[in-house]
């Protein structure tokens, strides 16, 4: 593909059939990847779970192109006032600003389901997941009790 050409995703929530689509996606992250963003596997878990029964305060979507999933938003407590953001991308469609499309989704979604913010941690050395955030409005509040990880919040004004 033509790098200039920008890429069309499929968005849908992830589903009951998804299972081998998420292991893909996360057996394909490099180690960078892992270490900042799937430390334990936590997160894959998290995926498949949703997959398997759907917990009604959890929301995955996936942005699908050629059949695997590109990248992913979900949101942790989504029933409350500010909903936990995770958002991961393939790591070859990297630096591409596809994780500005992701990001816009998530803040339309969580708009649009009445919250009034939304929060999310990310590692202290995830200097471009830091850099995305702050682009889309975030405010970095801080570092979480572990010293690992910094506290971002974004309030909507309503
Ligand atoms: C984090 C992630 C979503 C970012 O998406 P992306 O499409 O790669 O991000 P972008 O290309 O839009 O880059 C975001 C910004 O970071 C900047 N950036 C990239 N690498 C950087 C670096 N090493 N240092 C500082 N800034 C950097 C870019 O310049 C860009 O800013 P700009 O648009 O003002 O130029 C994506 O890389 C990803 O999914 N990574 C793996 C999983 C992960 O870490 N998820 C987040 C966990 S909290």
């Amino acid at each position: 593909m033509n790098e200039k050409e920008k890429m069309s995703f499929t968005v849908r929530e992830l589903g009951a059939s998804d299972e081998s689509l998420v292991n893909e996606f996360f057996d394909a992250m490099g180690g960078e990847s892992r270490a900042l963003f799937n430390r334990r596997d936590y997160n894959r878990r998290g995926a498949l779970k949703y997959c398997r029964t759907k917990d009604k305060t959890r929301r995955y979507y996936v942005f699908l192109s050629e059949e695997k999933i590109a990248g992913y938003v979900f949101f942790l407590d989504f029933h409350t006032t500010v909903p936990e953001l995770g958002i991961a991308l393939r790591d070859e469609l990297a630096g591409q600003g596809i994780g500005g499309e992701l990001m816009r989704f998530a803040i339309d979604t969580a708009r649009e389901a009445g919250a009034g913010g939304i929060q999310l941690t990310t590692h202290v050395a995830n200097v471009r997941a830091q850099a995305l955030y702050e682009k889309h409005g975030f405010e970095c509040r801080g570092l979480t009790k572990n010293g690992m990880e910094l506290f971002y919040l974004l309030k909507f004004i309503k």
